[in-house]
């Protein structure tokens, strides 16, 4: 298992932004797993509080652990979301979606009053890009959306994009995602201009959402191997 320490230091971090009475929105991954257990632990002992999963993944695991779920269709305010990140650059740009997760995600920590993102250090990077972008398309037409994904990365200025979709783990079949879309995976090892391709891939018709959040994360925590550092923005 890897950086395990660190994104157990950095879940802890988050657990101070959490109160009694809220409602909070959970992230999905390995990162993001550690958070719900802690919640659990301190729910375990008195803490009230309601979630809202941002998967089916998490989902599951909320129930095993005993976090009380509530339907979104219920929910009126959602004051904090915490989630990991695939990459987490200046500004608070993330890169997320390595999960699939990414639409319900983004619905969610927009919708948040606070989101916080908890990684370990090999998210924290200085230009975003290296992780391929999960890009989420319908699958109606998705050979021509895979082709208008590229060149909309192309004309956000990313050099020579190699656009692949997602294959289910362990399988030659398409990963599905929750919402019942394909993920295409982008590799464009720089994304020098992170708003113009987000602005451009969000009018590519077929694109369901892609994976670049900008201006949604307030605070970014990367775990160490003793403790956290916490970015605010
Ligand atoms: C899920 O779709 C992703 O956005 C995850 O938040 C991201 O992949 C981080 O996952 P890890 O915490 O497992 O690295």
């Amino acid at each position: 298992m890897a950086h395990e320490t660190e994104k157990q230091n950095a879940a802890a971090a988050a657990m101070e932004f959490v109160e009694d009475g809220m409602t909070i929105g959970l992230g999905t991954g390995s990162t993001a797993k550690y958070f719900v257990e802690l919640l659990a632990d301190e729910i375990a002992d008195g803490l009230i509080v309601r979630c809202i999963e941002t998967s089916n993944q998490t989902r599951d695991l909320a129930h095993s652990l005993g976090v009380p779920l509530i339907p979104f269709e219920q929910v009126d305010r959602i004051h904090l979301t915490v989630d990991g990140a695939d990459e987490a650059g200046p500004g608070g740009v993330l890169i997320k979606g390595g999960g699939a997760a990414l639409l319900r995600e983004k619905i969610i920590a927009n919708a948040s009053d606070h989101m916080v993102v908890i990684a370990d250090p090999t998210k924290d990077v200085q230009s975003i890009g290296a992780f391929p972008l999960p890009v989420e398309v319908t699958p109606f037409g998705y050979t021509i959306t895979a082709k208008k994904v590229h060149d909309a990365l192309v004309a956000a200025g990313v050099e020579r994009p190699r656009v692949e979709l997602r294959k289910a783990p362990r399988s030659t079949e398409l990963l599905v995602t929750d919402g019942g879309n394909y993920i295409l995976d982008c590799h464009c090892g720089l994304i020098p201009d992170p708003p113009k391709a987000a602005a451009f891939l969000s009018g590519t018709p077929g694109v369901v959402e892609h994976g670049l959040f900008i201006g949604i994360a307030r605070t970014v925590i990367f775990g160490t191997e003793t403790g956290a550092r916490i970015i605010e923005y």
